[in-house]
């Protein structure tokens, strides 16, 4: 999600909107503004883009200060009710809030059962009662405003405001803020892309800040009030770019981004004390009755279902995974007890909608793994698991692709668990690795030689990647982001496959990419011989003590892990081989030809 924040002589609705516009690939499902004047405070938000927001503000609203805020839904789907900023009943209190909120539901029974009202389905909508009722306590703004942050839990950058007051609140924890200035104007927004037109003199907050900002001047203080030293810099880009920050595509964004995105979907949904699944997005006994489960999917996600889908063949559930496109013509045996789980980044993909419908017609129990809240295949499946990604603007799916991959090996060991009465896996052991995930690709990224193999073998005729068990799937998508984005020709396949036909294609034109998770390792690494005796160079992706670095032409490190796991981090590096590929070649990133982020016809 975005935030803006504006203080100033002028009518801040103008530079709101502005940000908001700069914000909106930080999520764009609904949009909102609260500005105030004299009179109190005006708030203007809506589901939609923000052009859509700046269409409906017939006559504009107008004051000196306000706030606003593009939104990703986390929390509720993207309704005119859910766009920030939420404000209490009698709108004297607005707030815009990133992040999530852990303990809303606690929070909101409190302030519920003292008679304060909720319209919404979100848990930034405590806040501005929170901060209501200590007003209403007789706080001033100013404490009753630390007094409620000091009470929220999880992450959150919040901006508010307090009707009849020429002043912005904000306070970070977990979630990006920063703070523009220039000229007695002031700024405060969750990236500086926002209000890059306006200043470029930032200051960036770090956890735990509270500041105040007023037409005078901005305080840094910590929660106590105790004042702190942030350092004031100057930002070096020039707008157009400033969205991808210091990338110079938003693939690359994406992929550094991915130790983020893994966080944010875990967060709170394991539970490693006990060594359980928490995944409480599903009540319990969700998955009683359900004696199969079949997977459609296209793409980069159809290879996330195959990962799901063997994750659950692995701990002893029946399951097949089936391109949504050929569903319709041979879809397995479905009955009351087939559970169809879509797996669809953007949930709007026509093949799968087409696949989940058959499913729901012919009786399945249906659930869709997406990454947008209010997409059609989130709202027509009985039920939803959202992977919180983030918005992925590069076309080749990167960052969604992993959170897809680790919800659904969370997912196979909950419906193994509730299926079977116990998880499949040590989940002891399992459970910390997958905690360990973020920093071990952050390790990766810092340490990957990817940009040199991609220049070594920049020549080649044709790239393959082979993988065993949850290595084939990383093996095909490999090859998919591949020739998806430099246009040369690739291919992935079963390692124990290659020798049953594709190694006629093998010379020393053709480098090997073999893919090690741990799972028969000792068997791809004799395919990757077959492929090197005829004259392929090897590239191994493995950890650093592994037997085929030996046996390999090069190698690309990934940290040592679970089997469950490795191939993710595998991956990654794969990601980071096929973006310097593409980049040495010159080609459009982010957009390559033919291709759409969203496929949504037949
Ligand atoms: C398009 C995109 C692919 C994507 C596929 C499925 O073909 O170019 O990158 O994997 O659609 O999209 P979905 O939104 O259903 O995951």
């Amino acid at each position: 999600c975005g935030i803006i924040g504006h203080v100033g002589d002028g009518n801040a609705l103008e530079p709101l909107l502005t940000g908001l516009e700069n914000l909106e690939y930080r999520g764009y499902d609904s949009a909102g503004v609260a500005v105030q004047n004299g009179s109190g405070i005006n708030v203007a938000k809506r589901s939609g883009r923000v052009e859509e927001l700046k269409e409906s503000i017939g006559d504009p609203i107008r004051g000196t200060v306000g706030i606003g805020h593009t939104r990703w839904s986390t929390h509720g789907p993207p309704t005119d009710a859910n766009a920030h900023p939420h404000t209490d009943e009698s709108e004297d209190v607005a707030v815009v809030h990133n992040g999530i909120i852990e303990n809303y539901a606690a929070l909101r029974d409190r302030l519920a059962a003292t008679g304060y009202e909720f319209t919404s389905d979100t848990d930034t909508e405590v806040i501005p009662h929170l901060v209501q009722y200590y007003l209403d306590a007789g706080f001033d703004s100013e404490a009753a405003f630390r007094q409620a942050i000091d009470e929220l839990e999880g992450s959150y950058a919040v901006t508010a405001m307090v009707s009849g007051e020429h002043v912005l609140y904000a306070a970070r924890q977990g979630s990006p803020l920063v703070v523009g200035m220039e000229d007695g104007e002031y700024f405060l927004a969750s990236d500086v892309p926002a209000f890059l037109e306006y200043t470029d003199s930032v200051v960036y907050l770090e956890d735990g800040d509270v500041v105040i900002v007023d037409q005078d001047g901005v305080e840094f203080t910590d929660l106590d009030g105790n004042p702190v030293t942030r350092p004031s810099e100057t930002v070096e880009w020039d707008p157009e770019q400033a969205g991808k920050g210091e990338y110079d595509h938003f693939m690359l964004k994406e992929i550094t981004e991915q130790p983020t995105s893994l966080a944010q979907a875990i967060e709170g949904r394991v539970d490693p004390t006990n060594g359980r699944i928490a995944l409480s997005d599903f009540e319990p006994g969700t998955f009683d009755g359900i004696d199969s489960v079949q997977f459609v999917a296209c793409g980069t996600s159809y290879h996330a279902a195959l990962y799901g889908s063997l994750a659950l063949n692995q701990a002893g559930v029946q399951s097949t995974a089936l391109l949504a496109n050929e569903y319709s013509v041979s879809a397995p045996p479905i009955d009351d007890e087939t559970l169809v789980i879509a797996v669809t980044q953007s949930g709007e993909t026509a093949d799968t909608l087409t696949a989940l419908r058959r499913a729901r017609a012919e009786g399945a129990a249906t659930l869709t793994v997406t990454n947008v809240v209010g997409s059609t295949a989130a709202r027509e499946a009985d039920d939803a698991l959202f992977i919180r990604a983030g918005p992925e603007i590069g076309v080749a799916a990167t960052k969604t692709f992993s959170s897809q991959a680790v919800m659904l090996t969370l997912l196979a060991q909950r419906i193994a668990g509730d299926l079977r009465g116990e998880p499949a896996a040590d989940l002891e052991t399992l459970l910390p690795e997958l905690e360990s995930m973020p920093g071990r690709i952050e390790t990766l990224l810092d340490e990957s030689d990817a940009d040199l193999i991609a220049e070594r073998y920049r020549e080649s005729q044709s790239y393959f990647f082979i993988g065993r068990g949850l290595g084939y799937p990383v093996a095909l998508e490999g090859a998919l982001k591949f020739k998806e984005i430099t246009y040369e020709h690739a291919e992935g396949f079963a390692s124990g496959e290659l020798k049953h036909g594709p190694l006629a294609l093998v010379t020393p034109e053709t480098p090997v990419f073999a893919i090690f998770t741990g799972q028969e390792d000792e068997k791809t690494l004799k395919n990757a011989e077959e492929a090197q005796t005829r004259g392929a160079p090897v590239i191994a992706v493995c950890p650093d003590d592994h037997p085929a670095v030996e046996a390999a032409d090069e190698q690309l490190a990934i940290p040592e892990t679970e089997p469950d796991l490795a191939g993710l981090l595998a991956n990654v590096q794969l990601q980071l081989v096929s973006y310097y590929a593409a980049d040495l070649l010159d080609r459009p990133i982010d957009k390559p030809r033919n291709l759409a982020k969203s496929v949504t016809v037949e």
